[in-house]
């Protein structure tokens, strides 16, 4: 990860937002080549999801919306994380996320150690319990700890358990609950009644705008709402780079099925074409798995949950939610609002509430995913026939922020300089392309592959005396072929779509 976050600085992915003033936990920026790959991956799923398919309609819906919305949909009373506070250090955990373990030796409790969760969270554990009982010079046989998190605390233990932050006990509180909806104003009163919140998630719009796109949009069942946009939770610790972060982007659908649809197939539908669509990007399958939400965990009225995992270098972790949420969302909205959200079924002749299957991603999350994957260091042949180290993000064309880079061979030769800026200046009008003349010709070629660029077009001497062929050499192979104008456009309108 701090090889990745660093490549994402060095060259323009990602920055920390306002760095210049200390910068700001949990919010980043994307820079010039992260803007490009995260507007890529926009548009793929804009593509994919919803004008290349007859039963899904995109809407973009306000940040802001009626503070009724959020009660309706229950996160005003329960979009809450559990919150530990160190009164000593004044940091704040999660308490879901901060662990703990008696140390016993000889059947008797001796004392406590914590651990923040990590990979090895057990391990950290019994090295604390294993030091504590050294540092106590305490004698006798240590039992293996048994790891329980803040909720599951006992109110007699929280006094007794160590602080991550200053490793002394007394200083944590019992565990209470955090809404994580960022709080707002609108208007010129700051008062109760002014009070609204920033969206913590997108689908409300998808759900509070259900009524219009069915009165205007010529929908018919099953069809889905899309909407890509912002989306703000006040985490209480944001962590993982932009894994986990306070301000984040989602890429979401509800799928409204018939009430009496077999829910099921179409669940196991979307997760499927949810894991089709991360490999058409370029996530290896291989690095992709599916964890089902135990039934006890669910809410109520959902059916079921399954979340596409990926493997980044910090676990194993949710990429993508697909739930089955029944008609839950919309007869809250119908009590709420008084309005009705019902369709009408012209085989029955009856109105009724329909059903969804909700898939939700985020942007972000996909980003450092493709990065994941893509980050490669392999020892490769240089020009002199030593051999020398290249890092290369093996991201796909379709994702890719810098399509072809085009190089003239030498930069003192105006011929070769000016057919190079020629073929540049056309393919600029549809793709991202990136004119580079300084350099040897191998340092540019490394340049190009640490950004990820599937092709460099060379223009040498024989582009200009012969046929105006050049070289196309591309990144993963680094195998080098001649060919033409037309070819080179062929081949993005087939591998860029
Ligand atoms: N409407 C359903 C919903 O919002 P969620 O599991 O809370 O469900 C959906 O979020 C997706 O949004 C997650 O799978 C993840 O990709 C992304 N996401 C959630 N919280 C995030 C955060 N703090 N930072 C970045 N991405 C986040």
């Amino acid at each position: 990860m701090e090889t990745l976050v660093s490549l994402c600085k060095r060259r323009g992915f990602i920055f920390q937002s306002s760095e210049i003033y200390g910068g700001i936990n949990g919010f980043f920026d994307y820079g010039p080549l992260g803007a490009e790959l995260k507007r890529n991956i926009r548009d793929c799923w804009w593509s994919d999801m919803v004008r290349r398919r007859d039963d899904i309609v995109g809407i973009e819906t306000s940040i802001i919306m009626h503070p009724r919305v959020w009660e309706a949909s229950g996160h005003v009373a329960g979009f809450t994380d559990p919150l530990v506070d160190c009164k000593a250090s004044k940091q704040r955990f999660r308490a879901d996320q901060l662990f703990f373990s008696p140390v016993v030796v000889d059947a008797r409790t001796v004392g406590y150690v914590s651990a923040l969760e990590s990979e090895r969270t057990a391990e950290e554990l019994q090295e604390a319990a294993e030091a504590f009982k050294r540092k106590k010079s305490i004698q006798g046989k240590l039992a293996p700890v048994r790891v329980r998190d803040m909720t599951e605390a006992l109110a007699e233990e929280i006094a007794l358990i160590p602080s991550p932050a200053t490793g002394e006990p007394g200083s944590l509180t019992a565990p209470r609950s955090f809404n994580m909806m960022f709080q707002t104003n609108v208007g010129a009163l700051t008062d109760a009644s002014s009070v609204s919140y920033l969206r913590p998630e997108t689908a409300q719009g998808m759900f509070a705008d259900f009524k219009a796109v069915v009165d205007t949009g010529r929908v018919k069942l099953p069809f889905g709402i899309a909407q890509i946009g912002k989306a703000f939770r006040n985490e209480i610790t944001p962590r993982n780079f932009i894994f986990r972060s306070r301000e984040f982007e989602q890429m979401e659908i509800e799928y409204f099925i018939h009430e009496d649809a077999d829910w099921a197939k179409c669940h196991r539908e979307w997760i499927d074409s949810c894991k089709d669509w991360l490999v058409s990007i370029g996530l290896p399958a291989g690095r992709l798995s599916e964890y089902n939400h135990p039934k006890e965990k669910l809410a109520f009225y959902s059916k079921g949950t399954t979340d596409i995992m990926f493997r980044y270098p910090f676990g194993v972790q949710e990429l993508w939610g697909i739930a089955a949420r029944g008609d839950y969302d919309l007869k809250q909205h119908e009590k709420l609002s008084g309005v009705p959200q019902v369709i009408f079924d012209e085989a029955t002749k009856k109105k009724f509430v329909p059903h969804v299957i909700e898939p939700s991603v985020g942007v972000d999350r996909i980003f450092l995913a493709l990065l994941c994957a893509a980050y490669a260091e392999e020892d490769v042949k240089d020009d002199k026939g030593g051999v020398e180290r290249r890092t290369v993000l093996r991201l796909s064309p379709r994702v890719a922020p810098v399509k072809v880079a085009v190089l003239p061979l030498l930069k003192n030769k105006p011929e070769l300089v000016a057919r190079a800026q020629a073929l540049y200046r056309k393919l600029k009008h549809g793709y991202a392309v990136f004119y580079d003349e300084s350099g040897a010709i191998g340092r540019r070629y490394r340049r190009q592959d640490e950004i990820g660029t599937p092709w460099c077009a060379t223009i040498d001497f024989d582009t200009i005396e012969k046929d105006g062929t050049f070289t196309l050499r591309e990144r993963d192979s680094m195998a080098q072929v001649r060919i033409g104008e037309a070819e080179l456009f062929a081949l993005l309108a087939e591998k860029v779509y």
